[in-house]
This record gives C-alpha cells, structure tokens and sequence, in this order.
C-alpha cells in the first residue's frame, strides 16, 4: 500500500507528577530517571504532516508562525527517523496549533512531539503501535512519550517507550493549573537539565532518591491514594527544583508568583480538601486534587496576585488521528 503522505493527529500535553529531570550519558535522549505523568483534558496540539515532492527542506509553522532554527531542527530530527523507516525520501510541511501558550511550562513539547509522531508515522505509511510511537516521540522530547498515553501514564529510565499506569477514567482527579506567567521560558529544559547534571552539587542527591519516590508514586496510584501521591509530587518538585537553583549559573523559574500560588495552597488545603502543587520549567503552579473538589481549589487559586488566570483539567485522553476511521494505537 502507498503512503498517504498526508495525516493529522491531536496530543494533549501532560504534567509529571514525578519529574523527569536529567538524561542518561547515552545517545538516544534518555531519561536519567523514572517519571509519572498525568495527561491533561485542556491542552492539546494539533498536527498536521505533508510529505510533498515539491519541497527541498522541512518546512515548519507553529501556531501561523514559520519556525527555524534549533525547533526546526528537532522536528527535522523525527521526521528523518520516520522516513528512515518508511524509506521515504522526500520533506515535509508540518503545522501545528497549541490551544495554550507555547514554552511557557505548560508542556508544549510533550503534546507537539507526541502528535508529530502520531501524524508523520501515518502520513508515511507506518503502521506503529503506540509504544513505537511513543519512542519516537521520546527520541526528540523525553516528556513527549507520555503523552501517546491518557490518564496516568510513566517512563521508565532506560526504557524505549512511556506505558499507561490508570487509564483516564479509573479515577476521578483534576489538576488546576494557576497561569502565573504566560510568556516563553528563560532557558529551555533540555539546556536546563544538562546544565543542573554538569554544575549541581544536588544532581547526585536527586538521581539517588528519584528510584525510590516513583515506585511509592506508581503504588498510590494504584491504591487512588491522594495524599501519599501528593507527597512524592511535591517531594519530586523540590528536589528537581533543588538541583536548579544550586545549579551554577542558578537556573530558576520559580517566579513570586509561584510561591505566592505554593504558600497559600499549604494554608487553605485540610484532610477534607487534600490538594498538592507541582511545578515545572516555568512559573506557573499546578495543583493535583479530586475532580468533586476543582471549583473549591480553583477559587483559592484565583484569588492570589499575581495569578492571571486558572484553568481547571481532567484526565485527557491518548494521542490520536484526527480521522475518527483510524485511532493511533
Ligand atoms: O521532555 P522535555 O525536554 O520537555 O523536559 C520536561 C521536563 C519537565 O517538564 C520539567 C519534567 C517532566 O517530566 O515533564
């Protein structure tokens, strides 16, 4: 059967509960450490790939926008694979929509690469599963494995590709995402982390205890036990923090804001209303608690300065192409 050259797909973008921060000393673009993520309902990208004749380089546009350099790059970088595979010689168009801010903190990189993997390996004739998918994914953005997966869904250290821990309706949580700060980040993760690894004397304290904090996260999961996911989040957030802000130059995205959403949350939440915050390579906060408490945990959100605007999200489903006849895995 010929390639259709031509596919669309939708990622949604995810958040780690437990950080993935650091890379293995291998080629490949592999996590140093465990990760577990949830896939948002809100944040998604579109992509649409198009392999045509008439092109003589990758073209790339990102919400209308033409886009060079070292992002053309990695997009470049996947679509190379796929037509390795496909043993397809000819470029591509790609145009992508976020329906969120792009770079900001809000995993673009996770949904635009997932979806771009989704897309190009349909539109070059592949038929992947979703874990192939989801390694393709990874080779450009760690994170971006995730995403092929719904609900809640990890990456192990070494491992090709991400796999589905609880499926998005098992359990009913929200995640309130309190937009601090909308504008691009200072520093992109994957410089971020390479630079924590080189000049953190916290860098070894976080490989060490990352193993640990997973597999008690994984096991909450499975028992739906908030509190103690809770935990491990935020212990997660603070040692990945850790190796940012003893990183030398200091690599630090925790604007006031952030601590302003962080102190705030620790006075309002109870056993009642159990609510724990995450943050990631950027300034916004995001705040894991039941779906029947979100309008609650919402309102103490809005309510801080500094805070332009929150968005309430749900479990979010797999990658997929948009045609409804062909779903991704
Ligand atoms: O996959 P990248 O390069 O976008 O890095 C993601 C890093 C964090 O978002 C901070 C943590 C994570 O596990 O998603």
């Amino acid at each position: 059967m010929s390639a259709p050259l031509h596919a669309t797909a939708v990622a949604h973008s995810n958040i780690a509960l437990v950080k993935y921060w650091g890379k293995l000393a291998r080629a490949g673009n592999y996590p140093a450490v465990p990760s577990l993520s949830l896939t948002l309902d809100a944040f998604s990208t579109r992509t649409e790939v198009c392999f045509d004749a008439q092109l003589k380089s990758d073209e790339f546009a990102l919400d209308g926008t033409l886009v060079t350099g070292r992002p053309l790059e990695r997009v470049t970088r996947l679509l190379s694979s796929v037509r390795m595979q496909a043993k397809l010689e000819i470029h591509a168009r790609v145009i992508s929509v976020n329906n969120f801010p792009t770079a900001s903190g809000l995993a673009s990189s996770a949904s635009g690469f997932a979806a771009l993997a989704v897309a190009a390996s349909h539109a070059a004739g592949l038929s992947p599963s979703a874990a192939e998918q989801s390694a393709l994914a990874r080779s450009c953005s760690a994170s971006a494995a995730r995403s092929l997966f719904g609900g809640l869904a990890m990456l192990n250290v070494g491992s090709d590709a991400a796999s589905p821990l609880l499926g998005a309706q098992e359990w009913p949580l929200a995640l309130i995402v309190a937009v601090t700060d909308a504008s691009p980040k200072s520093i992109g993760s994957t410089e971020a982390m390479n630079h924590c690894s080189k000049t953190s004397p916290c860098y070894r304290a976080w490989l060490d205890a990352a193993p640990a904090l997973f597999a008690s996260a994984c096991a909450a999961v499975l028992r739906q036990d908030l509190e103690s996911l809770g935990a491990c989040m935020e212990e997660s957030t603070w040692l990945m923090h850790s190796t940012m802000i003893t990183a030398n130059p200091a690599v630090l995205y925790l604007a006031p804001a952030t601590l302003s959403v962080i102190h705030e949350l620790r006075r309002r939440r109870c056993p009642e209303i159990p609510a724990f915050f995450t943050t990631d390579a950027g300034a916004h906060v995001k705040v894991l608690t039941l779906a029947k408490h979100a309008e609650t945990v919402k309102n103490w959100l809005s309510a801080v300065t500094g805070v332009t605007r929150v968005v309430v999200c749900h479990p979010g489903p797999p990658a997929y192409l948009v045609d409804p006849q062909v779903r991704a895995s």
